[in-house]
């Protein structure tokens, strides 16, 4: 806990991140997957082998684009970093590992920015515009960050309103991606599934609220809260699919 609250404090983020309660969120993902390591190990290894293989089709002179980096488990930033001239990695907030990996590489800068664009006025969701207009980005990459748009914008919300807000967030981020002229990735997940003690999928639900995600070219199963970390007879896991180019 002490650690967390240190963590707080010293986490580099936008002052949104702040205020929505979304860092404290932040710094307790960290704790969540030490404790969950091997559970997390074969998500995290899959999510950067799909992103490293959607990248062959980028623009090795160019800038590869990742977005939802924070902690980059499950981002290849030293094989980014060895195939494009230079990486940027978006956030609201950014671990200082993350930002020591990033500097001691040469070629990686950490960007602060709501990649929504829309945080600040949810009442109107419009899809984003940064970097559609610089030519040197060769690739893009949409790492576990989907479904999160929709948590971080409805914290202190009701039901029917995330529903609503989340869906329109998911849907101008796959336009916003989609609207890119180079090869755009995205890794996301596409459902949770709620376990009982027999491993038997009693409950299923829709992270990204009702947005449609494209058909993944690769599917897999993350057991994010094995039984125990939430619930000690239920386990929490997620299907993830990696679509490697969505803006074919
Ligand atoms: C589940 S984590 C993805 C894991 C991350 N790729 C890693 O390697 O640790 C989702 C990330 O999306 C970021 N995020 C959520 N909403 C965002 C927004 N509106 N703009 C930018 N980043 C956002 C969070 O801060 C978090 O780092």
């Amino acid at each position: 806990m002490l650690r967390e609250a240190f963590d707080w404090i010293r986490t580099p983020s936008l002052p949104l991140a702040r205020r929505s309660g979304h860092l404290g969120e932040f710094v307790a993902i960290a704790a969540r997957r030490q404790r969950n390591a091997a559970a997390w190990a074969g998500h995290e290894a899959r999510s950067r082998a799909a992103v490293m293989r959607a990248a062959q089709a980028g623009d090795p002179d160019g800038t590869a684009l990742i977005l939802g980096a924070g902690h980059v488990n499950d981002v290849p930033l030293e094989a980014l970093s060895g195939r494009f001239r230079s990486v940027v990695l978006v956030d609201l907030a950014f671990s200082r590992r993350t930002r020591r990996l990033a500097d001691s590489l040469g070629n990686v800068v950490c960007r602060l920015h709501d990649v929504t664009e829309s945080l600040d006025a949810l009442a109107e969701i419009r899809p984003p515009a940064a970097w559609l207009d610089d030519p040197s980005i060769g690739f893009v990459a949409s790492v576990n960050l989907i479904s999160q748009l929709a948590t971080v914008a409805t914290r202190h919300r009701d039901d029917a309103e995330a529903e609503r807000i989340g869906c329109d967030l998911g849907e101008a981020h796959l336009a916003w991606l989609a609207a890119f002229s180079c090869p755009t990735c995205l890794v996301a997940d596409r459902e949770i599934e709620i376990l009982d003690e027999s491993g038997a999928v009693i409950a299923t639900l829709d992270p990204n609220k009702g947005a449609r995600l494209p058909e993944g070219d690769e599917e897999w199963l993350w057991d994010i809260a094995p039984r125990g970390e939430i619930d000690r007879r239920y386990s929490v896991r997620h299907r993830v699919v990696a679509v490697d180019r969505i803006n074919r």
